[in-house]
């Protein structure tokens, strides 16, 4: 079965790195994607190849071509977004944060299990493949009682904006 997929805020994180990924993915399909600006949108869509644009949210849940939505939207959105992504009958994949509150958490949990859809927090570290080798080391004991762990990651950043506070110091 293959997901048709709805991005709703086709912004930085979508292009560095989600929008390639679902159409890498042998089982996913970019269907739409989702700006404010309609212009803003259709370009996006060119890049990635989705067939369709839409400048408003309403208008891409509105839209039954798409089983499952990618919501990267800024934080405070994310809760409305989830629900009414729920009410329409999509699967959700939100980005991280997944809320501004435990309340607007649960308030999405409750709305997905009640329309009977998948929700997910785009945690994509779970699924390293080196992250996925420490925890079952850890489950099936190979390397017996763990009492102090330490690690250390390194990944590309690419260029950050002046003054970024995640790298200040460090360069
Ligand atoms: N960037 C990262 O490296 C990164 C990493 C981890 C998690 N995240 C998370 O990903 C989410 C997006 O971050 P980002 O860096 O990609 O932000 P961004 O570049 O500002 O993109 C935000 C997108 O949301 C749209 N948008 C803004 N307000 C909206 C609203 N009220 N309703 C509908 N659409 C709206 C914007 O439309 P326009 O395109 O028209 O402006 C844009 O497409 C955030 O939750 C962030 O915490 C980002």
């Amino acid at each position: 079965m293959t997901v048709r997929w709805g991005i709703i805020g086709a912004g930085d994180i979508a292009r560095k790195q989600t929008a390639r990924a679902i159409c890498e993915a042998r089982n996913a399909e970019l269907t739409a994607v989702m700006r404010r600006t309609i212009g803003g949108a259709r370009a996006f869509a060119r890049q990635f190849g989705a067939a369709k644009a839409y400048d408003s949210v309403e208008t891409l849940l509105a839209d039954p071509e798409i089983d499952a939505v990618y919501i990267a939207t800024p934080v405070y959105a994310h809760a409305e977004q989830t629900i009414s992504a729920a009410q329409t009958g999509k699967h959700v994949l939100v980005e991280k944060p997944m809320a501004m509150s435990t309340a607007e958490c649960r308030a999405m949990i409750e709305a997905c299990q009640q329309q009977g859809v998948q929700l997910m927090v785009c945690y994509h570290q779970r699924f390293n493949a080196r992250h996925q080798k420490a925890r079952e080391l850890v489950e099936q004991g190979t390397i017996g009682q763990v009492t102090m762990a330490q690690a250390r990651q390194c990944f590309l950043y690419p260029s950050p904006c002046p003054g970024g506070r995640r790298v200040r110091g460090y360069r």
